[in-house]
């Protein structure tokens, strides 16, 4: 089956969504088609706490100290324009978020109620209780569901991109330039493979914690756009640099990981080893608001020195019904584990988190191939150089989805004529594949992160890592190439190539800085 629109947008995320939202204000008479994996708010974006960085009111912030606090925790590398760029447009697109319905928390004195994270000079996060992503991701579907102009695919997972390579054959492909036509996709209900063309293609797919033993994204988060972009030979960057949250909660078995959010230490939380002491002095004069990656290697090392498989979060010292009013949903999970959080510190431990490399984009997020634009946290603008600030992420794809929208509205070819792009040729023999071994398999990926790229690496360790993926990408070319398509196989295939990516981008570094560190260059 063909379908036709005039943009794609694949992922329902915060970056997905504004996006399809603006295009579709921009270019009413326009068809923007989204297509997502799963169902239509499964996201990180569905799971983030925090909230959303910004500068509002210039007479308690400044424009200035925010920029500051972003160059300082991306140690060094991040792009100066593009931190500027952003920050400066946040003002906007919060108001934006307003205009579209998302509620955000207020104080008695009717003044937004901004919290405070690690490496954030002032309380500049605007949040809603800790459950902000929920209620962005439910304010943006509300919208998008209001759209004539806008279709939605759920269960829809996109395989790859179409570019010259499939319309032309290989000959082609010698040339450098190349351009996007759309996307073949995956339907889960009815097993076909459809093809989805339109003039712009919007990847806004998201993370890759899914590659770790231990994180705090869901299960879509499986590095499906860095596989697509890197078959469809786009420029990547800083894979590197994967940023590890610091607390994540510690409950053994349960996967992904409930996260602390880093705004309960923001709110005057405690960190303390499993002697009680709060050892983070040892470590940075900023204590428990350092940037998340001085933090994370701190708890990583105080649990190596004492042998133990977390630390604690202590907030007993709190006012408890503020901190409730803040953080229901972390009170409520705190109890149903029979932690009570007025006498009891919580367990807590590193978690992979996001992904600060990924698809090169420019300010209007267009990627190195033609029509093919990429935002949120599959893309790589420059904001967050070796580690993200916390909260600059959902303000990051906000401001990425709208300057893509204006570039797409702008430049629009209304007489744009498609390619014949063919259908899916499928080379598969039919062959039922044992879903068990896609399942060890996927583990085996989790276990090799985990184990050798982690939050310490070495070279030694990056090596037996590229040595044992291989073995995996190899049993992993065979199942796909014969076996009939299934979401887990795909997964799995985009989890090995990310894994690889991060792996050898990690074997090209030779400096630590910010999310990226080695004991063969401390
Ligand atoms: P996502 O929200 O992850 O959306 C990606 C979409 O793409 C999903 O709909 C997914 O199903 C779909 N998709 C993926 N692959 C395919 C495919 N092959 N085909 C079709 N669809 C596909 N950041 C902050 O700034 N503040 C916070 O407070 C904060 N808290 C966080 C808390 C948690 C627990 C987590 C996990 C992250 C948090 N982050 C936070 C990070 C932030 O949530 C993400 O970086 C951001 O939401 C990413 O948005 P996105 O739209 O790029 O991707
Ligand atoms: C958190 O609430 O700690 C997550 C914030 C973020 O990832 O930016």
């Amino acid at each position: 089956m063909k379908i036709q629109s005039d943009i794609l947008v694949i992922g329902s995320g915060i970056a997905g969504l504004s996006f399809a939202i603006k295009a579709a204000e921009l270019l009413p008479d326009k068809k923007i088609t989204i297509i997502t994996k799963n169902t239509k708010e499964e996201s990180n974006t569905k799971y983030a706490q925090g909230g959303i960085a910004t500068v509002y009111d210039l007479t308690k912030d400044s424009y200035e100290a925010h920029i500051k606090d972003t160059l300082i925790a991306g140690d060094g590398l991040c792009d100066k324009e593009v931190v500027r760029m952003v920050i400066t447009q946040a003002t906007k697109r919060l108001d934006e978020l307003l205009n579209w319905g998302v509620s955000f928390d207020k104080n008695q004195d009717g003044e937004f109620d901004l919290g405070k994270e690690g490496g954030h000079s002032k309380n500049r996060i605007f949040h809603y209780k800790d459950v902000t992503g929920y209620e962005i991701e439910r304010s943006l579907l509300k919208i998008v569901s209001q759209k004539r102009n806008i279709d939605f695919y759920d269960y829809h997972y996109a395989i790859d991109l179409i570019t010259e390579h499939q319309v032309f054959g290989d000959l082609i492909s010698l040339d450098s330039d190349k351009t996007v036509f759309g996307a073949y996709v995956f339907d889960e209900k009815t097993k076909e493979i459809k093809t989805f063309t339109a003039q712009y293609t919007l990847l806004a797919t998201g993370g890759s914690g899914q590659v770790y033993e231990t994180t705090t994204n869901p299960f879509v988060a499986t590095g499906d756009g860095i596989g697509m972009a890197y078959r469809a030979k786009a420029r990547l960057a800083d894979m590197e640099f994967i940023q590890f949250h610091p607390t994540a909660l510690y409950n053994p078995g349960e996967s992904p990981a409930f996260l602390i959010s880093e705004a309960v230490r923001g709110f005057g939380a405690y960190l303390r080893n499993n002697k009680g002491e709060r050892f983070m002095k040892k470590y940075d004069e900023r204590m428990e608001l350092a940037p998340r990656d001085i933090v994370a290697r701190a708890i990583d090392t105080e649990m190596k020195l004492h042998g133990s498989k977390y630390v604690y979060l202590d907030v007993t010292h709190l006012d408890y019904n503020a901190f409730v009013k803040h953080f229901p949903n972390i009170t409520k999970k705190c109890e149903s584990l029979n932690i009570d959080i007025k006498k009891d510190y919580i367990p807590v431990a590193p978690a992979a988190h996001y992904m600060m490399g990924g698809i090169v984009v420019d300010k209007n997020a267009r990627t190195s191939i033609k029509n093919l634009f990429a935002s949120g946290e599959v893309s790589r603008t420059g904001l967050h150089g070796a580690n993200r600030l916390a909260s600059n992420s959902l303000l990051e794809a906000l401001v990425f989805s709208h300057n893509a929208a204006m570039d797409i509205a702008k430049h629009f070819d209304t007489n744009y004529k498609l390619p014949p792009v063919p259908g899916w040729i499928d080379t598969s023999t039919d062959r039922t594949m044992e879903k068990i071994l896609i399942t060890h398999d996927r583990n085996e990926v989790k276990t090799i992160m985990s184990n050798y790229v982690g939050i310490v690496r070495s070279n030694e360790r990056l090596l037996r890592a590229l040595r044992r993926l291989y073995v995996l990408y190899q049993d992993n070319k065979r199942l796909y190439d014969h076996s009939e398509i299934t979401t887990d196989l795909l997964e799995l295939r985009n989890l090995i190539t990310t894994a690889y990516l991060i792996i050898e981008f990690s074997r090209k570094r030779k400096e630590n800085k910010g999310g990226f560190y080695s004991i063969d260059f401390s």
